[in-house]
């Protein structure tokens, strides 16, 4: 059973569309997530934190909102952004701008223990070589609850998967979907006025789903 391991159901009810039913079940663990400049480094480590408490085949997904007429942000502090200033908030900074457009970027990052034969892009090749080089007795280790600071936890193999979608900021319309949807409009529509198939069809998740669905059917 692949364990989609987020706090939010939305992102769930996209990735179910993309992978076999029943074969995928949401695992509500709020794992620790590092501060990085890029989101491939977050899902990687998120991977290995998520896989750590699991023990069996887990995906996170670590997304956010890059605003082009502010240098991308939020991008990867998108979630605190939602928390302290809010999405009505970020439209209203993003209405003063002279560029609104933006991107929703999503990365996905799996990790089942093993190490991949195969590497369609794109790979964590440094944890997977440093896995390689450190042998298979990790295993024992994984459970002990350190909070990833041990070689183990360093040299986990992630494998990523990434997406992403063109569009710009606008006053909130919609009520489906969730996080910044509202405000996020892609050929005419925000996220928040269409259903999860229409949204998935062009999302960042979706994209990333898409990718990753074709290699796990292999795995
Ligand atoms: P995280 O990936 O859960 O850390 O999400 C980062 C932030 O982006 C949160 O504020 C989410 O609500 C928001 N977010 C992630 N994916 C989406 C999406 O598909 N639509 C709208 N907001 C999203």
């Amino acid at each position: 059973m692949l364990r989609y391991v987020t706090t939010n159901p939305g992102k769930v009810r996209e990735a179910e569309r993309y992978l076999r039913d029943g074969s995928v079940e949401r695992l509500d663990f709020d794992y620790p997530e590092i501060q990085a400049a890029e989101l491939g480094p977050i899902a990687a480590q998120g991977a290995r934190e998520a896989y750590r408490h699991a023990g069996e085949p887990v995906l996170v997904d670590d997304a956010g909102l890059f605003v082009e007429g502010l240098d991308g942000f939020p991008g990867p502090y998108s979630s605190y952004v939602e928390e302290t200033l809010g999405v009505e908030r970020v439209h209203e900074i993003a209405a003063d701008l002279d560029d609104r457009r933006a991107a929703f970027r999503c990365v996905l990052g799996y990790c089942d223990g093993d190490g991949f034969a195969a590497s369609p892009d794109p790979v964590d090749r440094g944890d997977r070589d440093a896995a390689a080089a450190a042998g298979p007795d990790g295993e024992g280790e994984r459970s002990d609850g350190d909070g990833g600071e041990g070689a183990d936890a360093e040299t986990l193999p992630v494998k990523l998967f990434e997406g992403y979608v063109p569009g710009r900021i606008v006053a909130p319309r919609g009520e489906a979907g969730f996080g910044y949807d509202p405000i996020f409009e892609h050929d005419g529509e925000t996220f928040a006025e269409m259903d999860t198939e229409r949204k998935n069809a062009v999302s960042h998740r979706g994209r990333a789903l898409e990718k990753f669905a074709e290699w796990f059917e292999d795995r």
